[in-house]
């Protein structure tokens, strides 16, 4: 018996990192899947984002945990793409009960020299995208009757200010924080539950690239890996940089699944107790 026997799960973002993490948590508890990936480059973003074989390897791995997944390449910044992979998802399943709006971008930039561009894809991604994820959901949810979790991925940063270099990625993350309250309280009636996980560092491509590298070792010209978790353990109050992303997906079950049945219109800190510190 898993906790999610029977039950469909929308993820975004489940090309890699914490989305594929979050796939094959939940389809490891009995889900099947319902993924979505750009598997794309966007312009503004400046690290390499995943490719057409990341999301078939997530294909893979949740096959072969003897669960059913129908994956798209799909941009969530499309509300038609997103109405489409939902209908084919109900078509194909049945009925949708999980929605991990988790896709996303990472960029730098302080305020003065951002372009509108990065402003503007930031947005649309890591806000838009999060509100055209969930929003063709809403009806056939509804009328399943049998209620529902939406898991939005926000960050630390979207419950508090990160160091700098960051108005737009901020700005995006308390943005889906405001989603989740919002649509908490209107879903209550149906059972639909609405929470947001604020991570800390994750271990994923987002974070482990030459950019972030750069930018969180600033004054070394060629800084090593050493240096580079030790600028972010500083930024925690755990001695530890970052999370693995598998962790992130315990929590996420945990909203998932009816172990958090009257959790709703929460923010889930996963963060190494860096709230508590400035
Ligand atoms: N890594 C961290 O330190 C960290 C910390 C806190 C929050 N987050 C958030 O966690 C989420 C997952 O990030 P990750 O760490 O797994 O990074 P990642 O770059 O490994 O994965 C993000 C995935 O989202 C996909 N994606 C991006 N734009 C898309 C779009 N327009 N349409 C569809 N798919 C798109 C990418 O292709 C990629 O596969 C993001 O929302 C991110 O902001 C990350």
């Amino acid at each position: 018996m898993g906790k999610l026997d029977g039950k469909v799960a929308l993820i975004t973002g489940a090309a890699r990192g914490q989305g594929r993490s979050h796939a094959l948590t939940l389809a490891g508890e009995g889900a099947d899947i319902l993924a979505v990936d750009l598997v794309g480059q966007i312009g503004s973003v400046p690290y390499p984002m995943s490719k057409p074989e990341d999301l078939e390897t997530t294909v893979k791995q949740v096959e072969a945990l003897d669960r059913r997944i129908l994956a798209r390449q799909g941009d969530v910044r499309d509300p038609e793409a997103m109405q489409a992979l939902v209908d084919d998802g109900i078509a194909e399943f049945g009925h949708i009960d999980i929605v991990c709006a988790n896709a996303g971008i990472a960029g730098l930039g302080d305020a003065l020299s951002m372009t509108p561009r990065q402003w503007i894809d930031m947005i649309d991604v890591n806000l838009n995208g999060v509100w055209f994820s969930i929003q063709p959901v809403l009806r056939p949810m509804i009328d399943q009757g049998t209620g529902g979790s939406i898991i939005i991925t926000s960050s630390l940063y979207g419950v508090k200010a990160p160091p700098g270099n960051l108005v737009h990625y901020t700005a995006a993350k308390h943005g889906v924080v405001g989603i989740m309250r919002a649509l908490a309280v209107e879903l209550a009636p149906h059972f639909i539950r609405v929470n947001t996980i604020n991570p800390t560092f994750v271990r994923t491509d987002m974070m482990q690239n030459d950019s972030m590298i750069s930018v969180f070792v600033p004054d070394e010209e060629h800084p090593t890996q050493e240096q580079f978790e030790n600028a972010m353990q500083a930024i925690n109050v755990m001695p530890v940089p970052w999370i693995p992303p598998e962790d992130i997906s315990r929590t996420v079950l945990y909203l998932a699944s009816d172990d958090s049945r009257y959790v709703t219109g929460t923010t889930a800190l996963i963060d190494l107790g860096a709230m508590q510190i400035s």
